[in-house]
């Protein structure tokens, strides 16, 4: 299965594989897609790290760098807050709920609260700035990727700049129409069209109806299809609605390869696609995740609202890493409230695999399929 985004990207398989882990994203790459590292919540020294691993590891296969940098967030003119300033915005009332809520299910303190406390707050604070995206920005380009990809609005213009003088290529996220006229105005040369049922911060039209309608208003620029593809049926659906390739998430979530947390694995395993909720209860936006008693909590009207971005991320990076460990640990507290990032197609993501072996799949089933419904075409 070959598009003309396999050529421009010097790939094999036109899939684009986001994943937090970077044993994923080699794997990706050394398989003949395109794996990119999610590094929105590390600090440049992990990405620094983790991008020299993937180099190493691919050996001169493409891979790419995936940031949020928010158009809107709480300290934008500043270019971001520093910690102190961001957890002085947080309401005495919000610290108290999320106490009460741990102490209700039992999750015991962390170990050494204070400073592994501050280092998770830190990240949930700063590591989507624009002062701290400078940062990230200079390190991926220090390394040989090959696409700078932007979540959540359009990249800085002096990023897209920097990016093009290296001749590295710019991506960005969008869930609706207008987002995708924006974003090629801006210079990004590859659009990614996420519908409603992605993991992740994600808006509300579906990938069927969004898909075509981007390829249509960016044409001829490169559109991906986002939200939703799993299988090599869903990824030739999405070149029948005009894309040149996918862009996926979830399904990369239960390689071998991935870092998800044991618990959040098991649950995905017995969940279905009703288990996902668009939900503030993470990072501020609505970001589709696996419904658990902490997104329930968020959910119930008596119970304080999540706060914008990225106050709430500081608000609960602690609390966050304080379930995971207790349900690491076997704590039926810390079992019933942690959950994940993960799409509707959660449903279908029954088994743990190797991640070239899920790529390879994908590819020959998609290949199969556009031989049944047009064959001797
Ligand atoms: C666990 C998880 C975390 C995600 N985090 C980000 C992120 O940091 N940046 C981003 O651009 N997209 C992020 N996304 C969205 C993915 O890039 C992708 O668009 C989405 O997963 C596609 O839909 P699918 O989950 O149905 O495959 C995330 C998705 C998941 C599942």
């Amino acid at each position: 299965m070959r598009t003309a985004i396999c050529d421009e990207y010097g790939i094999d398989i036109p899939i684009f594989a986001f994943s937090h882990s970077r044993a994923v994203v080699a794997a990706v790459s050394k398989a003949g897609g395109f794996g990119v590292l999610g590094a929105a919540s590390m600090v440049p020294e992990e990405l620094d790290q983790a991008l020299h691993f993937i180099a190493k590891e691919c050996g001169g296969r493409p891979f790419g760098v995936d940031f949020i940098i928010p158009e809107k967030y709480v300290g934008r003119e500043q270019g971001g807050l520093d910690m102190s300033a961001l957890q002085q915005l947080i309401p005495q009332g919000h610290r108290d709920f999320v106490e009460k809520l741990l102490d209700t299910y039992h999750v015991p303190p962390l170990p050494d609260a204070s400073r592994e406390g501050e280092n998770a707050s830190s990240r949930a604070g700063l590591g989507m700035a624009h002062k701290r995206a400078e940062q990230m920005a200079d390190v991926a380009l220090s390394h040989p990727v090959k696409l700078i990809v932007n979540a959540l609005g359009v990249p800085p213009a002096h990023i897209v700049e920097r990016a093009h003088q290296q001749g590295v290529r710019v991506g960005a996220l969008v869930g609706a129409v207008k987002h995708a006229i924006k974003q090629k105005a801006a210079g990004v040369d590859l659009i990614i069209a996420q519908g409603f049922e992605a993991g992740g911060h994600t808006g509300e039209i579906a990938t069927m109806v969004l898909v075509p309608q981007v390829v249509d208003v960016v044409a001829p620029t490169p559109v991906l299809c986002a939200g939703g593809v799993a299988s090599g049926r869903q990824l030739a659906a999405a070149m029948a609605l005009g894309a040149q390739g996918a862009w996926t998430g979830s399904v990369w979530l239960m390689t071998q390869e991935a870092e998800t947390h044991p618990v959040v694995k098991e649950k995905f395993i017995n969940a279905t696609s009703s288990d996902t909720l668009r939900s503030r209860s993470s990072t501020g936006k609505p970001a589709r995740q696996l419904r658990s008693a902490w997104t329930d909590a968020w959910e119930d009207p008596n119970n304080p609202e999540p706060l914008p971005m990225p106050l709430h991320g500081t608000l609960v990076a602690r609390a966050r890493r304080r379930i995971a460990l207790d349900a690491s640990r076997g704590g039926e507290g810390g079992k019933q409230l942690i959950n994940y990032f993960v799409g509707q197609s959660v449903g279908m993501l029954k088994e743990i695999r190797p991640a070239a072996e899920v790529l390879h799949e994908m590819n020959d089933e998609c290949d199969e399929v556009l031989r049944r419904i047009a064959p001797q075409r």
